[in-house]
């Protein structure tokens, strides 16, 4: 059986992807087999696929951390032929093992989880890495008792697909959300999944001093860098700051005075966890959960396997809105 795969290469220095014909003898070994249906784009996707930074460490190498479809073979008595499962987040999947782009995949089978009964694969996926981050960021500031009365929370490059859903499920929970973007275009978006205002990108702290005016209550942030720095600067007494990207720079130059004078926390959000060992960040987002988000259709959407190297270019060069959704035919 032969079918396409993106699969990326280290040629003289640069990483180059390329669509290729597979067989299954040319993936990396695994008990199960998964006819692939839908596989997620994350940032890292998009930088692993276009060969900006070292994403991936092994070459050659399918990218692509989450995917979700239909068990074709499997000598795991723990799943058989027809089980619907997805493959997100975690272990070395579409880093150091081939991923998700792919028309077959190949696991262990400890690397999978069920798409439960009733759920449409598309959502699993829809929501994945990128809604699971946010849930574990709201629900980080809530254990340190940020709550809808203690004013305005920020979220940082709102209209990506990670921020998206914190600004959802944060609106949802009865906060007064306020999402900053580079795309102010995106205004009707952002106040249709939930932000009460919506700022620029430079309009997060007043100026340049060590502290600003306090803001924010809380902040969950997906882009690292200078804004980060102005928003521990424009943080409230006692503030949290939930930290988990980097697509505005992996450096953080800051003052220690929000940390000394007005008790700021930055805690670091983690989301890399495989689907069977989420817990109730998890469980919350799913139907009937408080972190729900309640705008998966207007924040996902699909764009044909062919589209992705093209969608990635696009993604790392200008943004994209939302979260992009591979559909395999
Ligand atoms: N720690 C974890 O477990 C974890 C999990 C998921 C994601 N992440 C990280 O979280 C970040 C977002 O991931 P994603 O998949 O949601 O990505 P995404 O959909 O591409 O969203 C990123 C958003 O960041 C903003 N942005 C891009 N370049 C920027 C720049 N130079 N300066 C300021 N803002 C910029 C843009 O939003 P606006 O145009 O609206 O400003 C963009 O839409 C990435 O850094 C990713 O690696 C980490």
């Amino acid at each position: 059986m032969k079918f396409t795969a993106v699969r990326l290469y280290e040629e003289e220095g640069k990483r180059v992807s390329r669509r290729v014909e597979q067989t299954l003898d040319d993936l990396d070994p695994g008990t199960v087999v998964i006819k692939s249906k839908y596989a997620a784009v994350n940032y890292k996707d998009a930088r692993a696929v276009t060969g900006v930074g070292k994403v991936v460490s092994r070459y050659p190498c399918i990218p692509g951390v989450e995917v979700a479809g239909t068990v074709v073979e499997s000598t795991d008595p723990a799943w058989r032929p027809g089980d619907v499962v997805t493959v997100q987040g975690g272990r070395d999947f579409g880093m150091r093992r081939d991923g998700g782009y792919s028309e077959y995949v190949r696991v262990p089978g400890d690397w999978i989880g069920r798409v439960p009964e009733g759920t449409d694969p598309f959502e699993s996926v829809a929501m994945g890495l990128a809604a699971y981050t946010s849930a574990l960021a709201v629900e980080e500031l809530i254990a340190r008792g940020v709550t809808p009365d203690k004013g305005p929370v920020l979220v940082t490059g709102g209209t990506g697909g990670s921020s998206s859903f914190a600004i959802d499920m944060l609106a949802g929970l009865g906060y007064h959300v306020v999402a900053s973007t580079g795309k102010a275009a995106e205004t009707d978006y952002l106040k249709g999944i939930g932000a009460a205002e919506v700022v620029g990108r430079e309009g997060i702290a007043a100026g340049d001093k060590p502290l600003e005016d306090q803001r924010w209550a809380g902040a969950i942030d997906a882009v690292g860098g200078k804004p980060l720095d102005a928003l521990l600067r424009s943080m409230k007494q006692r503030g949290v700051v939930c930290a988990f990207g980097n697509a505005a720079g992996e450096t953080l130059t800051t003052s220690i005075y929000p940390f000394i004078l007005r008790g700021v926390s930055l805690t670091g959000i983690n989301g890399n966890h495989p689907v069977p060992e989420r817990g109730t960040a998890w469980s919350r987002m799913q139907r009937g959960g408080d972190l729900r988000p309640r705008h998966i259709e207007d924040i996902a959407y699909t764009i044909a396997f062919e589209d992705l190297q093209a969608h990635c270019a696009k993604l790392i060069a200008s943004g994209a809105r939302g979260r992009a959704v591979v559909k395999f035919s």
